[in-house]
């Protein structure tokens, strides 16, 4: 026998744990406390919308075979936006060796290592996330819910008591019945009219699907979403004598719920640093798109495309649609050719409606094109599919219905190019009105208005070629034709004042 290579091999066996050990040595304290604290306690920790607490090491070890599971598969931190032409400095998701060293921790057998290693626990708001605002405005009265039946959209009256002009640099939701509260938008009035909405309804608030034309709109918060903290100087600003619109939508879910929500301000003493508003393609979350998905279609694409007529940056964007979506992106397309993919997201998740917010404003000069993509599948295959066996699916405000369009926020140098971007996104609307007209969509448009039942008449009889389409020129008479026709004012603001 060769001693020699006996012993060399026993040494290699030597070897290895010890390798091994050095390799291993990756230790709750060290490593492991630091990604948790920053990643994940913000939602995994109590009363937060995590399902369980993520806090200390006994309850991270409790849970580490399934953290591992759900951060090599991306799951968590939940962040649906594919990596892209531009970078997210909300960008939650954790880097190839966060999630390696979570798995490294878990092959060791989830050491803790030395408590005093331990990084403090962060420190968080328990009520408002971003600090006491300057005025809470609360829903004068709680609202029942309902165990079960179809989504409710209701809007509440708030007088804000507003004695002077106000600048808003930071809005904070907190919902009162987080279980049912789906999602919420913001509007202002200052003419009386959702005050006598409010009266002329007996139960608190009144329906919100009723037009919201003549409020003005300051934004909103989904479920998933962070506390909106205006970047870049920018305010929303608040006329004095303003009534607050909070329009919620509510999924009942099983238990009858009460909730009175509350919106916090908080108010800045200077006036925005640029005028800013959104653009959302299609406008109006695509309700003149004409969205037609029928039963068992797999791949159904809706597209839309906006030139912009002014320069402008765009420093966030925003993607909205219901169950069936599955990959939605949004591309601009500048002057000289040069391509930005701005938004790509090829798993949509109904449940994370966030606002992803640009690294660094993009600069898109005026004639750059956005164009909009969105594929739903209504096929039964689809898990998300919340109607078994697939049914149509048209516009609409149910989760059951569908929708779809993607938004960007953009900041200007003067009013005058805010307003003729707010005037092409009018035009756009009215383009897609005139497209619905010529189909005879009557379901879009409301069968029962006679009004816009004419004006079919009305654009047939411009076509003068009598080629069965309305070519650019004769569409300028349509167009302003259906201007005249006030059908805009059954529409709510297409952006920020
Ligand atoms: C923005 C909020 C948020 C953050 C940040 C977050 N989670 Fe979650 N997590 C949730 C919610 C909400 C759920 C419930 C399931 C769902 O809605 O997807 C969940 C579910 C889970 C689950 C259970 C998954 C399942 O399939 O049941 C695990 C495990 C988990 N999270 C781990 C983590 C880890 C680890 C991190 C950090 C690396 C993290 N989460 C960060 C909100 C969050």
């Amino acid at each position: 026998m060769n001693l020699s290579s006996k012993s060399a091999t026993f040494l290699c066996f030597l070897l290895l744990p010890l390798q091994g050990a050095e390799e291993k040595s990756v230790t709750f304290s060290k490593d492991i406390a630091p990604i948790i604290f920053e990643n994940c306690t913000t939602c995994h920790r109590p009363g937060q919308i995590g399902p369980f607490s993520l806090t200390d090491y006994k309850t991270v070890k409790r849970r580490a075979k399934q953290i591992v599971e759900v951060t090599e598969d991306r799951t968590m931190p939940p962040w649906h936006a594919d990596p892209g032409d531009v970078k997210f400095s909300n960008d939650r998701s954790l880097s190839p060796e966060q999630i390696k060293l979570l798995a490294d921790w878990v092959t060791a057998d989830r050491p803790e290592g030395d408590p005093a290693e331990t990084p403090p626990f962060p420190e968080f708001h328990d009520k408002w996330q971003i600090g006491e605002p300057d005025q809470i405005a609360t829903m004068a009265e709680p609202f029942t819910v309902p165990a079960e039946g179809r989504d409710i959209y209701r809007s509440f009256v708030i007088p804000m008591n507003l004695e002077e002009d106000r600048w808003v640099e930071a809005i904070e939701f907190l919902p009162g019945a987080p279980e049912v509260v789906h999602h919420i938008l913001y509007f202002l009035d200052t003419s009386g009219k959702a005050r006598r909405y409010d009266a002329e309804d007996k139960r608190p608030g009144f329906n919100g699907l009723k037009s919201t034309a003549g409020f003005g709109y300051i934004g909103g918060w989904d479920v998933g979403t962070e506390p909106t903290e205006l970047p870049h100087g920018l305010r929303f600003f608040i006329p004095k004598g303003s009534d607050l619109i909070v329009q919620i939508h509510y999924h009942p879910n099983g238990k009858e719920l009460t909730d009175q929500s509350s919106v916090g301000f908080h108010y800045s003493d200077k006036p925005t640093a640029r005028p800013w508003t959104i653009i959302q393609v299609p406008p109006h979350f695509g309700q003149l798109q004409g969205i037609d998905i029928k039963a068992g279609e797999k791949e159904h694409i809706e597209e839309a495309s906006f030139i912009l007529p002014e320069d402008c940056e765009t420093f966030a964007v925003n993607a909205h649609a219901h169950h069936l979506a599955k990959r939605m992106e949004l591309t601009a397309t500048l002057p000289d050719g040069k391509i930005i993919r701005l938004l790509r997201t090829t798993r949509w998740d109904f449940r994370w409606q966030e606002d992803y917010s640009f690294e660094k404003p993009v600069k898109l000069p005026a004639g750059t094109r956005l164009d909009m993509l969105i594929s739903y599948d209504n096929s039964a295959s689809n898990p998300n599919n919340p109607t078994n066996p697939p049914k149509d699916v048209r516009w609409g405000p149910q989760t059951t219905d569908e929708m779809g369009s993607i938004t960007l926020a953009a900041m200007f140098d003067t009013k005058d190019q805010k307003n003729a971007t707010h005037d092409a996104l009018r035009v756009f609307l009215v383009n897609q009105l005139i497209d619905r007209l010529w189909e005879g969509r009557a379901d879009v448009l409301g069968s029962k208005n006679k009004q816009l039942q004419d004006s079919v008449q009305m654009l047939k009889a411009l076509d003068s070629d009598k080629d069965s389409k309305l070519s650019p020129k004769e569409r300028i008479p349509a167009i302003l034709f259906i201007q005249g026709s006030g059908f805009l004012k059954r529409f709510g603001a297409i952006g920020f004042e």
